[in-house]
């Protein structure tokens, strides 16, 4: 077996260098540490790449054997976790080629015929991305399906719904809950879109201008399941944009910060609901801590955790795309710095998403202290004043009477569905007996049943509509 020129990269990257590497030079640019976890997508791109070189006659069928034996070896060693990751390898995928060529000596060289680790990491990053969005899609449909579960339980249960958190006007618990399926079903579909930009093929691109080799892109693009909606091979179709834009990265990154958001929002208002002051909900004792100074204290670290997480992943979305800012095309190493946040993002947004689905489906709901909340806050003002209109009254004088009665009803320390008919009559006198339907926080709800609307009927026709579509 001849020699391996990957053996010594630390001495020198070739003849051309005169000099080593220091060891803290070394370290500064390695990137195995983080980017040895990409190992899978690696070996899979250059399978595909050494298959298609043996089709293409650029490399002999005898060396494509070689070099699937010798990686179907680094497999299963990465597998038992047996495979040597060496830094002065600096990253991936010279650590695999290095262990290749050690295994089966040419055709390990041969490998990177047409090849550059420009389009090896960006493929590499691609493939990876692609299927974490597969799994966090999936975990988003669970979710949703967690928290149809519950709206579909609490459907008649009445919240104070709040606007500048002021007890605003009567909600079904449930419709409240539906709101966050909403957003997480466009978060579902904004990670679907960027899927279809992600998985697109750089390989071909060699190291920035393409390549002499008579390679065939698509079907490696094939090999790989890049293709597109219709099936057919989906190729990066500039040299220089396909080794060098992170674009899908920061894309990705965006939605996820996006989906953090709708969690930071969730997660308030589950410590909201938690304190004593609201009593609404109680999380399980698995989702909380207590104090080490305060005997009486359950605190729900889950929730404040995700909302805190929500700033990192913002960060990581800042930081990625500060990194592209400044690059002039083509390839640059600042893209080694796109894999820490790219990973912690998506480590964080799966632990959320898989926090969240057991949390809310052992969420407690205590409906009369909702209600209680709900009778509190005037919340039936607005039927009043709609009433009124009913009645023939212009809107603006309805809202009239209405904060008149209020006004009183505050003072007698009562709610409006308290006061007497005779009192009510006294602030306008088209008030009747068949007013007290529409002041009860029931009749509130049931006012409002048009399509998005929080009565208890259109909320079950939503986790209908929401059950169909999510299977
Ligand atoms: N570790 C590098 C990265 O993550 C791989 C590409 C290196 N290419 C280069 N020309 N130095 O981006």
């Amino acid at each position: 077996m001849s020699s391996n020129p990957l053996d010594n990269k630390s001495q020198a990257w070739s003849a051309l260098f005169s000099e080593p590497m220091s060891e803290l030079v070394q370290r500064y640019t390695a990137s195995v540490a983080f980017d040895q976890r990409l190992w899978r997508a690696d070996v899979a791109g250059s399978l595909a790449h050494a298959e298609m070189l043996a089709a293409q006659s650029i490399v002999g069928a005898d060396d494509l054997a070689a070099i699937q034996r010798g990686m179907a070896q680094i497999t299963a060693e990465i597998e038992a976790g047996s495979f040597e990751w060496k830094l002065n390898l600096e990253d991936v995928h010279l650590n695999i080629e290095a262990r290749l060529t050690q295994l089966v000596g040419d055709a390990g060289k041969r490998l990177h015929t047409g090849r550059s680790r420009n389009d090896q990491v960006a493929t590499d990053v691609r493939l990876w991305l692609r299927d974490e969005i597969d799994a966090i899609g999936s975990l988003l449909v669970e979710l949703q399906r967690a928290l149809v579960t519950v709206a579909e339980k609490h459907a008649d249960v009445i919240l104070p719904g709040f606007t500048h958190l002021q007890v605003a006007q009567p909600v079904s618990f449930g419709h409240h809950l539906l709101a966050y399926v909403e957003m997480f079903a466009r978060d579902a579909e904004r990670f679907a879109q960027t899927r279809e930009r992600t998985n697109r093929l750089p390989l071909g691109a060699a190291a920035l201008a393409g390549t002499s080799y008579p390679l065939d892109r698509e079907r490696v693009a094939r090999t790989l399941g890049m293709v597109d909606s219709v099936g057919n091979p989906a190729l990066c179709q500039n040299s220089l944009d396909a080794v060098s834009d992170r674009d899908f990265a920061i894309e990705f990154t965006s939605a996820a910060a996006l989906c953090m958001v709708h969690f930071s929002r969730l997660s308030e208002e589950l410590v909201l609901w938690m304190s004593q002051n609201f009593g609404f909900i109680d999380l399980a004792d698995r989702f909380c801590t207590g104090s080490s100074i305060m005997p009486q204290k359950k605190n729900p670290d889950v929730p404040e955790l995700a909302r805190g997480k929500t700033g990192r992943v913002v960060g990581h979305l800042m930081g990625l795309i500060t990194l592209m800012k400044g690059q002039p095309l083509a390839y640059n190493k600042d893209n080694q710095e796109d894999k820490e946040p790219l990973f912690d993002t998506v480590d964080t947004l799966k632990d959320t998403l898989r926090i969240f689905i057991e949390m809310v489906a052992g969420i407690t709901v205590k409906p009369e202290a909702m209600e209680r909340a709900a009778l509190r806050g005037h919340a039936t003002a607005t039927d009043l004043a709609d009433y009124l209109v009913k009645k023939g009254l212009p809107f603006r004088d309805a809202h009239e009477v209405v904060a008149h009665a209020v006004k009183l009803a505050i003072a007698q320390g009562a709610t409006l569905s308290e006061l007497p008919l005779a009192t009510l009559q006294g602030f306008h006198p088209a008030i009747s007996d068949d007013v007290y339907a529409v002041l009860t926080l029931q009749g509130s709800l049931n006012a409002r049943g048009g399509i998005g609307g929080t009565a208890p009927a259109q909320v079950r026709a939503q986790v209908a509509r929401h059950r169909a579509r999510l299977g």
